[in-house]
């Protein structure tokens, strides 16, 4: 089996909802091309009409009609944000500042994942919040107008960086958000927002009453999901693959710069600057070393972990992930979903509690794969299953649609 041929993607996951979300408060219609039509960006689009901003899609563009914050509609039932962290957590840095009572609910594993940490700087600014024990369902209550903070990040995460920049768009004097681990920079970019460096410290500000610009734009392909194409291309023999206009946002590429320092066979050619980078991406079957992955480089492969694992199954040598605990409230446990399939395919995994190592190469055997309803789990495996000969039975391969719907058809294009 092999992988050969040219591809595109659909558009990132993250630029897709933050193009919607942003827009949304610009009155005014913006227009997004190769916008991505995966589950959790159709919760950010149902939620934004909940609250009365309309939208329609041609093909894969998005026409979405924003309208200002003050002429949003009080929705009548509870928003749904279904598996969607970037939905819940984005849209909470503006439903705060709303003049009515609004909840945003979620499914299982979304419920079970950590709010306190926007909950807590939005309070701060002013904001009235509740929720049981920090999980969904959250509630936003009416308050006066909130004030601009200093807030520090707590964890690398452009989540909590996004939500308290949004908050700070509508609220008095300025918000800045200073971070030590750089987290993707999707919404500053996207924004236009200040960003300066201090003393090894970078600060996003903004000031109370910023206008959203135009941000129309076509949306490149998405990074995290090319990544399992390129595993399967770097681990299968004799492949080569083109995978074209892909997110290069520098924030974003740290699986190619590891993968590189493995010595994978990457051509990369950068087609476009900004808004955001993009670029083609061809790569060709590479025999492989695992290397050492530096903690400051984990912020910006957080989601690629799964599937960099896979390929350090192939290499030769330790793989080691370290000072990734945020994996632990992902779609799933990542690291323990990780470690738990790892060993049923027969390989020896030592856990930690911010990581997990293993020695490659090695051969998975019979096993069954529980994907814990974690669409990039479920789509590791999938490769994994490729490279084993199909050796692997996936529980529940169709929740890869949260973030790639036609991830089994764009496959079964490219294998030969
Ligand atoms: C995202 C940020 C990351 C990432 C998630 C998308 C975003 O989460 O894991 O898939 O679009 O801002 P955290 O901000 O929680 O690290």
């Amino acid at each position: 089996m092999k992988i050969r041929g040219e591809i595109s993607l659909p558009g990132d996951k993250s630029i897709s909802h933050r193009a919607a979300l942003f827009s949304a408060i610009r009155p005014a219609e913006s227009v997004f091309e190769n916008f991505s039509g995966n589950e959790d960006c159709r919760s950010t689009l149902s939620c934004l009409r909940q609250l009365g901003i309309e939208h329609k899609i041609v093909g894969s563009t998005l026409y979405l009609y924003g309208k200002k914050l003050s002429q949003w509609q009080q929705p009548g039932r509870p928003l749904y944000a279904g598996n969607s962290g970037t939905t819940t957590r984005l849209l909470a840095g503006l439903l705060v500042h709303l003049p009515f009572t609004s909840t945003i609910t979620g499914d299982a594993s979304l419920s079970q994942r950590p709010m306190g940490r926007i909950i807590d700087p939005l309070t701060a600014m002013g904001g009235r919040i509740t929720a049981t024990e920090g999980h969904l369902p959250m509630t936003f209550h009416p308050t006066g107008s909130l004030r601009g903070i200093r807030y520090p990040l707590p964890v690398a995460s452009a989540q909590i960086k996004s939500a308290v920049l949004l908050a700070g768009l509508f609220a008095d004097g300025f918000t800045e958000v200073i971070e030590t681990k750089i987290s993707r920079d999707h919404t500053e970019r996207m924004l236009g927002l200040s960003v300066r460096e201090e003393e090894g410290q970078r600060i996003v500000s903004v000031p109370g009453g910023y206008e959203v610009p135009d941000i129309s734009m076509t949306i490149p392909g998405d990074i995290s999901s090319a990544a399992f194409f390129i595993a399967a291309a770097l681990t299968l023999p004799d492949s080569d693959l083109t995978l074209k206009n892909v997110s290069l946002n520098p924030t974003r590429t740290a699986y190619l710069e590891i993968l590189k320092k493995m010595g994978a066979s990457l051509e990369i050619e950068e087609t476009q600057a900004r808004p955001e980078p993009m670029g083609n991406i061809r790569v060709k079957s590479s025999d492989l070393q695992n290397v050492e992955i530096p903690a400051e480089m984990i912020p910006n492969l957080i989601d690629e972990i799964p599937i960099l694992a896979v390929i350090g199954t192939r290499a030769v040598g330790h793989f080691a992930i370290s000072h990734a605990r945020e994996l632990r409230v992902k779609e799933s446990d990542r690291i323990k979903v990780m470690v738990e399939n790892l060993r049923r395919t027969g390989l020896h995994v030592d856990e930690f509690d911010d990581g997990f190592a293993f020695c490659g190469p090695h051969h998975p055997g019979n096993a069954a794969i529980s994907t814990h309803g974690d669409h990039r789990i479920a789509m590791a495996f999938t490769i994994a299953n490729m490279i084993c000969g199909g050796n692997l039975e996936i529980d529940d391969p169709s929740c890869a649609a949260v973030s790639f719907p036609a991830f089994y058809t764009t496959l079964e294009k490219i294998t030969r």
